[in-house]
């Protein structure tokens, strides 16, 4: 039987960070991290199964103005060796068409991994006639490589917690509708970063102030937790910076050292820090890169512009939130 679906799955934003793995292939975590799902960057899949088809999975990324280009040789192989987990998984045997594209233009600087696999993984197991529940879901997204694709194949705010087992998967903390939290992203580089996220994985634990990060972490994660419960963005907030400034203190203090910020990271910082001296209840994350998010409630986004749009350093702003999580659609990209 063959079959074709397609999903958009959405993008998400940690605050607690994934930083480090005991099986960087699986994205078997070192700890538990905890994410909103955005909205508004999403990537689409379109995916058919031939079954008994024969020959190379065909896998092509739509551009900006519905050109077709072919992804580079490392994503390819991230996509292909996918495809092979699923087939071996539901002991199927065929081949695959994938075409990809995500809303947000490619070169942002916004990262596309957690959403472009949660949509492959549950568009290419929709298009095999399976509907897999959501541990079975997050489970094979995370093996893709990219462990926050785990937590994208579900909306609002998502745990990823490792309890020993295999790997772990997403559980809801609380749906989009329960805390209507904005994320204002400041676009300071929009070119590829040097160092991947898995590269950054790898090095981790080179870092003197790893071992520091993992014994803060369960006390964060706590209050997290309850201000997420609670809807306290105040609690949530210095708990939410002081979270991505550590990863990047280990990412800076990796053997050998990475440095994902630009200049224009630390001028929004200072910005921020600025505007909550006035009041401004707005507080930042940073992912593996030198972009920002800033998370505020819908009341404080219009002055997050404004101050963000007087950073020079800052190219685009892009407007998001926190979404429903991933969809399936009765259009097909082919
Ligand atoms: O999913 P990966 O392997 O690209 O790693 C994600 C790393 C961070 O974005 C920095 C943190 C996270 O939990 O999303």
């Amino acid at each position: 039987m063959s079959g074709k679906a397609t999903v958009v799955a959405p993008a998400n934003i940690a605050f607690i960070k994934y930083w480090g793995a005991k099986d960087l292939d699986q994205a078997v975590p070192v700890n538990t991290s905890v994410s909103m799902t955005l909205s508004e960057c999403t990537s689409l899949s379109t995916v058919e199964f031939l079954d008994g088809g024969d020959g190379p999975d065909r896998i092509e990324i739509v551009g900006d103005g519905g050109s077709l280009t072919l992804p580079d040789a490392a994503f390819r192989e991230r996509i292909e060796r996918h495809l092979e987990r699923v087939r071996r998984w539901t002991g199927r045997a065929g081949r695959f068409r994938v075409a990809t594209r995500n809303s947000f233009p490619t070169g942002a600087g916004l990262a596309s991994s957690a959403s472009g696999f949660a949509a492959l993984a549950i568009a290419s197991t929709r298009a095999l006639g399976l509907t897999l529940d959501v541990p079975e879901l997050s489970t094979l997204a995370r093996m893709s490589g990219s462990g926050s694709a785990a937590r994208s194949v579900l909306g609002g705010y998502v745990e990823w917690s490792w309890d020993g087992g295999p790997g772990g998967h997403a559980t809801s903390l609380a749906s989009a509708s329960h805390w209507d939290l904005r994320d204002v992203i400041a676009i300071v580089e929009t070119g590829t970063k040097e160092v991947s996220s898995l590269e950054g994985h790898r090095r981790a634990p080179s870092s003197p102030h790893y071992e520091a990060r993992l014994s803060a972490l369960p006390a964060r994660l706590d209050t997290v937790r309850r201000a997420i419960a609670a809807r306290d963005l105040s609690m949530l907030g210095p708990v939410l910076e002081e979270e991505a400034i550590e990863l990047h203190l280990i990412a800076m203090s990796s053997r050998p050292p990475i440095f994902y910020w630009k200049p224009g990271t630390l001028r929004v910082l200072e910005a921020l820090r600025r505007g909550r001296e006035t009041g401004l209840a707005a507080w930042a994350t940073m992912d593996a890169g030198a972009n920002v998010h800033v998370i505020c409630t819908p009341s404080a986004e219009k002055e997050v512009v404004r101050i963000l749009e007087g950073v020079a350093e800052v190219a685009d702003v892009v407007l998001d939130g926190v979404g429903q999580g991933p969809r399936e659609e009765r259009e097909h990209l082919f």
